[in-house]
């Protein structure tokens, strides 16, 4: 019974391992095929509309120049959701910095932090779980709830991870498991959920006087 456990939940870090090493790949594919491309695009746009200033293709040519622009802003709002950057190529507290001055700039959510322990010590594999759990929990903060402040609160102990991602948006009107039930919801709270029981670790989801809190809780002794 405890071997089977133990081998449920190497399984389910496996599956977020390569899940994560997929998104990896995508975000290079788009980065340097499609991100090439469109700068080309982009570069020959300029260019034509330097040579036809005062002509009918002028404002073609100036169009694809403001198209390129959009189509750059929708890749990097994809990079910045795809790419696992900061484990591999920064520290979490840089790259939770990125994510929060992304979230704040795109959703107008003020997000403020509050980390205790060390970080560096958890295996990299939930530190990326940890980090795609606020960025869902942010995401969904502003998106449903509307929320425009948000506290994010991490603690590191000998046997313990607490997580916790409260916001002022509006109070839920579903328990977490309505939610996770409800077929027309999406994959968001469902990813949480899952990487939270890879780490044989606890969710909740509730309504508090502090305002809407997602919090789990991981044990960290092996
Ligand atoms: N912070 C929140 N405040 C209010 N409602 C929320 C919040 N987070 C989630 N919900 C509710 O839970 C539902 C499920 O959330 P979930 O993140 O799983 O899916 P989604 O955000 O709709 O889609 P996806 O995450 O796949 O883009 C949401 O549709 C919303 O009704
Ligand atoms: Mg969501």
């Amino acid at each position: 019974m405890m071997n089977t456990q133990m081998s449920n939940t190497t399984l389910a870090r496996e599956n977020i391992e390569i899940l994560e090493h997929e998104r990896s790949k995508i975000a290079h594919d788009l980065h340097n095929d499609l991100g090439q491309n469109i700068t080309a695009i982009r570069i020959a746009a300029q260019l034509m509309c330097r040579q036809s200033e005062g002509r009918q293709t002028y404002p073609v040519a100036k169009s694809i120049v403001m198209l390129t622009d959009q189509m750059f802003d929708v890749m990097h709002q994809l990079l910045q959701r795809l790419d696992p950057h900061m484990v591999e190529k920064k520290d979490f507290r840089s790259g939770l910095d990125e994510l929060l001055a992304f979230v704040e700039e795109h959703m107008q959510l003020i997000c403020q932090i509050d980390i205790d322990g060390d970080v560096s010590r958890l295996d990299t594999t939930l530190q990326l779980a940890a980090y795609r759990i606020i960025q869902e929990a942010l995401t969904n903060a502003a998106r449903h709830g509307h929320a425009k402040r948000a506290t994010i609160k991490l603690s590191i102990s000998e046997t313990e991870l607490e997580l916790s991602i409260i916001n002022d948006g509006q109070a839920l009107t579903d328990s977490l498991s309505v939610l996770l039930q409800d077929k027309s919801s999406g994959f968001g709270l469902s990813g949480i959920q899952q990487r939270v029981l890879a780490w044989q670790g606890h969710l909740k989801f509730t309504n508090t006087a502090q305002g809407v809190n997602l919090s789990c809780t991981i044990p960290l002794v092996s």
